[in-house]
């Protein structure tokens, strides 16, 4: 007998980001953070997941090309599971045995060498896929923690809107989950926009580089304890009450911080370019000219830009940016791949 799931998770991008974990195993931040989850309509991971008695291994095909089972990351989200499945010994109610093989296959409709947090749509789908599967996880928030130790930033993929991952505080990672602070509804005015300034694989995994930041940066630790506590409460509040000034002054201060942090760490990451930075001139004299915040930038580990704005500023944004970044920038391009459909070019 095969039991089987599919399942699409869309992609979060972080205003307040997780940099940084106090155990790496567990997979537990030093600090909370917060994100918007983008619609499944435009970038996201679909996988789906089958268990046979008769299949002779777990197996895995990413994006059509079959991969290693033994990445760490996905035997510990794959043990997790089937240890639940275990203990409730939920196949006596149609759910594969613990013990069955699965074969899993995810497709990003996006690049994933892009740093566009593709981990975190892919972890995301696949723990949810294997929760409906082996039917764990009795409540989101449960689902919640598995994602986490597929991927830390997969946690706040399993739900939709504006998302905080609770940093917590047990060892055993038991309250550090994702909640949803408003959903999809609460903000309809905001959009984001991508800049894709380059779809090269990143230089240094963000598993290798919160290591090192972890180990050589004084400028985290004050970052975690001093300044992102007040972040969150900031930040939620402004989202709530929709104040964009607020949000968006956040967003980008976070970011500096987050790449300022990479520049602490010892040998330096720079995830950073010289297009990533002129993104940040350009937007920055942009809010300048209109004496308030219209449109808000975030860089994750890499250079592409991801830019929140109102919608009415969508198009006064996509014009700029293919004024000032037309297609051949030096040996790099920018483009833009909207949140929604964004005007054509002229
Ligand atoms: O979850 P990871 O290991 O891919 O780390 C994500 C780190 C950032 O994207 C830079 C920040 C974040 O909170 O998503």
């Amino acid at each position: 007998m095969s039991h089987a799931v599919t399942c699409t998770a869309p992609v979060n991008i972080a205003v307040i980001k997780y940099w940084g974990k106090r155990d790496e195993e567990l997979i537990l931040p030093i600090n909370s953070s917060l994100s918007g989850t983008l619609s499944q309509d435009q970038l996201h991971a679909r996988t789906s997941v089958m268990a046979r008695a008769d299949f002779a291994s777990d197996a895995i095909w990413l994006n059509g090309k079959q991969e290693s089972i033994e990445n760490p990351r996905l035997q510990n989200c794959l043990r997790e599971i089937r240890k639940l499945a275990a203990a409730k010994q939920t196949h006596q109610q149609g759910a594969p045995l613990p013990t069955d093989k699965v074969h899993i296959c995810s497709v990003n409709n996006f690049p994933t060498a892009a740093g566009l947090a593709s981990s975190a749509a892919g972890y995301a789908c696949l723990v949810y896929a294997l929760a409906q599967l082996y039917k764990v996880g009795d409540s989101l928030a449960e689902v919640t923690k598995l994602a986490r130790v597929g991927s830390g930033s997969a946690c706040r993929s399993i739900y939709g809107g504006w998302v905080r991952w609770v940093m917590g505080e047990a060892a055993d990672g038991s309250d550090s989950i994702a909640e949803q602070v408003v959903d999809e509804h609460h903000w309809p005015e905001i959009e984001v926009l991508i800049l894709v300034v380059s779809d090269h694989k990143k230089t240094t995994s963000s598993t290798a580089g919160m290591q090192t930041t972890v180990e050589t940066s004084s400028l985290v630790k004050h970052r975690a304890d001093k300044v992102v506590p007040q972040r969150m409460e900031d930040i939620q509040n402004a989202i709530r009450a929709r104040d964009f000034e607020t949000f968006g002054r956040i967003t980008m201060q976070d970011s500096n911080q987050f790449h300022a942090v990479c520049l602490d760490t010892y040998p330096p990451i720079t995830y950073l370019n010289d297009v990533s930075r002129g993104i940040i001139d350009m937007l920055t004299k942009y809010n300048a000219h209109k004496g308030k915040i219209q449109a808000a930038y975030t860089f994750d580990a890499g250079p592409n830009a991801v830019i929140y704005l109102p919608r009415e500023n969508v198009n006064e944004v996509v014009n700029l940016v293919r004024h000032f970044f037309p297609p051949a920038v030096g040996a790099e391009a920018a483009f833009v791949r909207g949140f929604r459909d964004v005007p054509a070019a002229p």
